[in-house]
């Protein structure tokens, strides 16, 4: 057996994919194997996440990680030094009892997160096995291997995108692929198709925060039309081969008590808003809605959840935060029956697990999720794979940050061959 002690953490900052600093952890271990992770930064953050530790002041915006960064060296390395890497709970345990705080933002959740996913690679490496394998042993999952079902992003708008739409996503989901490798090809048509038309138009402004077209449309439906006719140009059956999926990101619209509707001049009351929503579910091919509500309103997301119910997967990002407690209180007053799942959002591994873990206990589905700051760490991939999780967001079809995580997935797809299984069909919330 390796000696999986750990003998040594460091932190470095490092850039995402909008030019901020953000913290790679480094972890080595006894035996030599050593693994890398670097954290992932939201912009639609819900208020429940762990939060990013940011130096504040003048430089860089505020947003400098030297504390962060900092952290690593000189709190986190001392407390873990000589723990096994093979016993992710107790490493995550003593960074959370060393962090002491509810939000982690003493550590800083960027620090925390950098850290526990450096482990996992670390623990990984000493085994010689691929992240998702490793993961897979340790949860005793059997079977085929899942390649989870995509959401990419066709339009950004929302916070990703100067708010020039309201709605923040506008997916494609390839329902009637049946590999991994095929999703991408029939999304990437998708995603042409998308340009091509957007670009006739001269509707085209630049791409979003995720790599999605960012076109000046008008309304919000507007664009859901426009997906449509992407998927159509792309000679695909809209609902059957390649279906509709939105991330409203509605917490960003809440003003005053109503949903502001920027582009529209428009503003909804909680009825109002779920209603607008679910007339497109009806009359375009919707399969999935995430944060059709804020996360201030559990009620409003609750009578959502019970009017869409079997027509459409009701999807928690900001009310659900990657946090096991706030599933179990969502799942007993009924709202959402999918958990948005960004290690981030928790700060450990262990903790973005149990997030997993209650999903599955309340009977609801996951989708294991990147942040719109994204870098070129795929780790999220292989949590989806290693956990059995068959659902994965990661933005759209374009820019490396994007792309890096597909191209893992593929790879990993291609060298299982038949071991292999793809989730394909609807996800699987409409079937209950
Ligand atoms: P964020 O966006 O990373 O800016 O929070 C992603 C999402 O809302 O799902
Ligand atoms: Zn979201």
């Amino acid at each position: 057996m390796p000696n999986t002690a750990i003998e040594s953490v460091t932190g470095l900052c490092v850039w995402d994919s909008r030019g901020r600093p953000t913290v790679e952890a480094c972890v080595r271990l006894a035996c030599g194997a050593e693994g890398r992770a670097i954290a992932p930064a939201g912009a639609s953050t819900g208020s429940g996440e762990a939060v990013d530790l940011r130096d504040g002041g003048h430089a860089l915006g505020g947003l400098g990680v030297a504390r962060a960064v900092a952290n690593v060296a000189e709190g986190i390395a001392p407390a873990l030094a000589g723990m096994d890497a093979d016993d992710q709970e107790a490493i995550d345990a003593a960074m959370i009892e060393l962090d002491g705080t509810a939000n982690k933002g003493r550590l800083g959740g960027n620090a925390m997160i950098a850290v526990s996913m450096a482990v996992a690679h670390a623990a990984a490496a000493a085994h010689d096995q691929p992240l998702w394998r490793y993961l897979r042993a340790r949860e005793g999952v059997d079977g085929a291997v899942v390649l989870p079902m995509p959401e990419i992003q066709i339009f950004g708008g929302g916070a990703h995108a100067g708010r020039r739409v309201d709605v923040q996503d506008f997916m494609a989901m390839p329902i009637g692929a049946e590999s991994f490798a095929e999703a991408c090809v029939m999304t990437a048509e998708v995603y042409r198709a998308a340009g091509a038309i957007m670009g006739k138009r001269g509707k085209l402004m630049g791409v979003a925060d995720e790599g999605g077209f960012w076109p000046a449309f008008d309304t919000n439906e507007e664009a859901i039309e426009a997906l449509l006719e992407a998927i159509e140009k792309a000679g695909f059956v809209p609902g059957e081969e390649v279906a509709i999926s939105l991330d409203i990101a509605a917490s960003e619209l809440h003003r005053d008590g109503l949903y502001s509707l920027g582009l529209e001049k428009r503003a909804l009351d909680s009825d109002a808003m779920a209603a607008m929503v679910l007339d497109w579910v009806n009359r375009y091919p919707i399969v999935s809605v995430e944060d059709p509500l804020g996360e201030h309103d559990p009620d409003g997301l609750a009578r959502f959840t019970a009017a869409a119910l079997g027509r459409v997967q009701v999807v928690g990002d900001d009310a659900v935060v990657t946090s096991a407690a706030r599933i179990a209180a969502l799942a007993a007053r009924g709202a959402c029956n999918t958990a948005l799942i960004k290690p981030n959002q928790a700060g450990t591994l262990s903790e973005t697990l149990a997030a997993v873990k209650a999903a599955r206990a309340e009977g609801w589905g996951a989708i294991v999720s990147a942040r719109s700051g994204e870098t070129e760490d795929v780790t999220i991939v292989h949590l989806a794979l290693g956990w059995g999780v068959e659902q994965l967001k990661v933005g759209s079809f374009a820019r490396s940050e994007r792309i890096a995580k597909w191209n893992e997935a593929i790879r990993i797809e291609d060298a299982l061959g038949q071991g292999a299984r793809f989730a394909t069909g609807l996800p699987f919330p409409l079937s209950q």
